[in-house]
Order: C-alpha cells, then structure tokens, then sequence
C-alpha cells in the first residue's frame, strides 16, 4: 500500500506531505494546482521513471538546484533524489542505493492518463508497450530475457546494416529465434491469464507476426534488405469487444470502460500472484465519461487497487467514499 508522499523543490511544490487512503484517495484543485505534479513525483520514486517524459532539471522548482522525494510505501521508505548540479538522479529503497528496475518490481504501480489512452487508440506499439511493461513489472524473469533479446538484435541490426556477409549473423538469428520463443511462451500464458478475469464479449488477442515455417525465407530476405524481418519484438496485441477491434469500432467513452475492464483484469492477475492490489494512478480519469460510465469505469478498478485520482470536480465523485486531498 502507497502510504505518504513528501516531495521538495518538486515542480510547483516547495515543500509538500501527503497521505493517501488504503483504498481511495481524491487529489482535487484546480488547473496548474499541482494533482498531476504529485502523481509524477510518486510514479518518478516508485518507478525510477517520468511519466510526462520531462527531464529531471525540468522538474526542479524553477529557482532552486534540487528536488528530494520520500515516498512510503508498505512501510519502505523510497527515496529520490536529484540535484542540477551533479545531473544525476539517485534512488534508494531503506537507505540503500538502488536502480529503477529493483523498485518497480517490488511496488507494482501503474498509471492511467489521457496519454496512454489516446496512445493506444492511435496505434498498436502503444499497446504493444503497455502489455510488454505489464509483463515485465510482472515477471522478473520477462523483464531480463527481453533486455537480453533487444540486446542480441542490436547486434543482428548493425551486422545487417553494415552489409557484413559473416557467419555471427546465423548465429545471432539462432539466439534471437529461441529467445523469441521464450518471450512468446510467457506473453501467450499472460495473456492467458488475464483472459480469464475478462468478461466474455472482452478478449486480448496475442498475434505472433512471422511463422516458424517461413523464418528460414525471412533469414534469407533480411540479408537482401539489410533490415529485420523476424522476432518478436514485432509481434502485436489487440483488444477486442465483441469481436470488434478497440480502435475502430466504439466510442471514446466506450474505448476508456473496455480499457478499464482489461486494466481491473490486470490488476487480478497480479493480485492472485502477489495477494496485495497494485497500486493505480488515474490522471485525466473523468474526462470524456458521463456520469455513469464513470461510476462503471471507477467500480472496475476499485476494490483490485489502491486508487489516487485526480480531478478538477471532486462533486462528481461524492458517491464513492474516499479520503480527499484538496489543493
Ligand atoms: N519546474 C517547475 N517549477 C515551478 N513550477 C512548475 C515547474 N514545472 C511545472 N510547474 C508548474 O506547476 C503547476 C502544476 O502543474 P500540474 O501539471 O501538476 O497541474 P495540474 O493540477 O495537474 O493541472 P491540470 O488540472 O491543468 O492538469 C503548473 O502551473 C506548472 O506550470
Ligand atoms: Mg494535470
């Protein structure tokens, strides 16, 4: 559970406490108050990265030469820590210095902002990413074996672009292929699984690009064009409602209730693995919902996470009890 946050120098903050509810906290002000800046602040502690993707010296309160974060969370204490001058930004979990990967596998955290939804309406690599971070966060395992196939096919491309005619590029293509397989042994179970916590007309379809039968041919190809044809790093997800595509078919209203369907599925599956509910950081939550499908979007999730949302209209929440801090 996300305890408190306490951030510094931090964007429009001098110097901030904040406690949130083990179910549900609303962060209400108005625009420029400051909601999203908090979430950034704990996304930044608990996952080592920015989710507005700004840089760190972007994030220092304009005038001062650091910002310094503590976030508690299951009685840990994460801390971040970044300073203009040595340009560094340094982590540490109980005292002792860690790397981003080490955190966000011990605190699953995910994000949902206007962003991400209209990333994934737009495009399959959005999702491609949402589901390849998921499993990551997810599997420890995943996470390495995929850093080491993105690594290998580094490798292959610089072979292939460099036109080398070598036999390390056979053996690279022998790597990447098994470790492909592993990769989609892992994906096909993920997907699997959260299949089973989603409502029948709901599904993830997990399409696998290049056929085993064909790799040999696409070997052959990928010397001739000098660029990569095989692997499954070009594989895709899709989500699907009533055998409709997500990205064609239903509204925007629509789009974000069948997404928060998938999410609170997510969040079961790392439930049954962890026996604690992740925490979820809604941004942008209330936009484009009317009334009800924002009491069903907010239903899926709560209750299978410790939910931070924020909002310009707290009224529009006053059937849900939450704790509220206001801006
Ligand atoms: N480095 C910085 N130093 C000082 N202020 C900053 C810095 N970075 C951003 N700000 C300011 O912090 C304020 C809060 O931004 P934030 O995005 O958190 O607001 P918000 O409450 O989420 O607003 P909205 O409702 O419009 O989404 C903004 O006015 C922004 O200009
Ligand atoms: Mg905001």
């Amino acid at each position: 559970m996300l305890e408190s946050f306490w951030c510094k120098n931090f964007r429009c903050f001098l110097d901030r406490h904040f406690v949130f509810d083990k179910n549900f906290t609303i962060i209400n002000g108005k625009n420029g108050s400051g909601k999203t800046s908090i979430l950034e602040g704990i996304y930044l502690s608990v996952r080592g990265k920015s989710f507005l993707t700004g840089k760190n010296s972007n994030l220092v309160k304009r005038g001062m030469e650091y910002f310094s974060l503590k976030t508690i969370f299951e009685g840990n204490e994460i801390k971040a820590f970044y300073s203009v001058k040595e340009g560094k930004r340094v982590l540490s979990l109980n005292g002792k210095m860690v790397s981003s990967g080490e955190i966000s596998h011990t605190f699953p955290l995910f994000v949902f902002n206007g962003r991400l939804i209209n990333a994934i309406r737009k495009d399959l690599v959005s999702l491609y990413k949402f589901f390849n971070i998921i499993l990551s966060l997810y599997d420890r395992t995943y996470m390495k074996e995929y850093m080491e196939y993105k690594r290998a096919l580094n490798e292959k491309r610089a072979l292939l672009t460099s036109k080398t005619e070598s036999d390390t590029i056979f053996s690279w293509n022998r790597i990447i292929s098994f470790k492909s397989d592993e990769i989609r042994k892992k994906r096909i179970l993920f997907v699997k699984k959260i299949n089973s916590y989603l409502e029948g007309d709901i599904s993830i379809l997990y399409k696998i690009k290049d056929k085993k039968e064909e790799e040999r041919l696409l070997f052959k190809r990928e010397i001739e064009q000098g660029r990569i044809l095989t692997g499954c790093h070009r594989d895709r997800f899709f989500i699907f409602k009533d055998n409709e595509d997500l990205r064609f078919f239903y509204s925007s209203g629509q789009q974000k209730n069948i997404f928060f369907k998938v999410i609170r599925a997510v969040g079961n599956v790392f439930f049954e693995k962890t026996g604690k509910n992740p925490v979820l950081l809604l941004d942008d939550f209330d936009s484009e919902l009317d009334v009800d499908n924002l009491e069903e979007c907010l239903k899926s999730v709560l209750n299978r996470f410790q939910i931070v949302l924020t909002t310009t209209d707290v009224r529009k929440f006053k059937t849900f009890n939450h704790s509220l801090i206001e801006l």
